[in-house]
């Protein structure tokens, strides 16, 4: 079942069509990946889908319903985190997730801040202020609070962007699981190919704000004739898509 379906999104910034015609659907518990070079599009179809850019035209349907129309409804289901977003450095970091789980209208704020905590390894942080810590521990921390409310989609830009292999890894192991376990659909872009590959179910391929290709990272390499996600990234990236 499709829990998320975009239609003929576009968006303009000036002269710069940033996204020109993306539609996609993303099925319940489906790990769909974003990829493309810098400046394709893909941080802009994220906030069209997370209704914090509006679009030109196009619109986006979650849960059934229309965002525009069921705004509060729709991404009380839905979270979001990438790696430019930010931490109030003077708070610490239970104070942080607590006033999330408060805004999210979370039952019981503090027993689930306590199981994210765990789930996440992020315990030993609850006391440390944001501003402390490395990117690793923030990229936790973001992570915790994207799932503090139990989303059904997970939006994630560039998640694991800050970390190093080892780190890069747990997360990666992390999301999968969290996605099969509860059968949280993820949505993510990032430029680490392998990452993709070992991750995501379908991929989207965007180009100057198009959707190229999608499919499995095997069908994306049989398409073009190469043997992996990275020479399709090249192929596509420098040489432009064939006719
Ligand atoms: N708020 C904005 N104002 C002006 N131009 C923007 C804005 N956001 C994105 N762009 C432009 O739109 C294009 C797509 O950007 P983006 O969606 O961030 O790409 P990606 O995430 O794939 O790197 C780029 O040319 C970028 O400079
Ligand atoms: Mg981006």
């Amino acid at each position: 079942m499709a829990i998320l379906e975009a239609q003929s999104l576009t968006k303009r910034f000036g002269p710069v069509q940033a996204v020109d015609g993306v539609s996609l659907t993303v099925g319940q518990g489906e790990i769909t990946g974003l990829l493309g070079p810098n400046g394709a599009g893909k941080s802009t179809t994220l906030h069209m889908l997370l209704g914090l850019v509006t679009p030109d035209s196009g619109g986006v349907t979650m849960f059934g319903l229309d965002l525009q129309k069921h705004r509060t409804e729709v991404l009380s289901r839905v979270n979001f985190s990438a790696s430019y977003l930010g931490l109030p450095g003077v708070l610490h970091v239970r104070e942080v997730l607590n006033s999330f789980a408060r805004l999210y209208g979370l039952r019981d704020p503090r027993a689930r801040v306590a199981e994210v905590a765990e789930l996440l390894e992020i315990g030993p942080l609850l006391k440390r202020r944001t501003s402390d810590l490395s990117s690793g521990q923030h990229t936790r921390v973001q992570l915790g609070k994207a799932l503090l409310n139990d989303p059904e989609l997970l939006i994630l830009d560039e998640p694991t962007a800050a970390l190093d292999p080892d780190a890069g890894e747990r997360i990666r192991n992390l999301l999968v699981s969290v996605a099969r376990e509860t059968g949280t659909a993820l949505l993510i872009t990032s430029h680490n190919m392998r990452e993709v590959e070992r991750m995501c179910d379908t991929i989207h391929f965007l180009a100057a704000g198009r959707i190229v290709a999608s499919g499995s990272a095997a069908e994306l390499a049989a398409h073009f004739g190469v043997v992996d996600l990275e020479e399709v990234f090249l192929k596509v990236a420098r040489e432009g898509v064939p006719a």
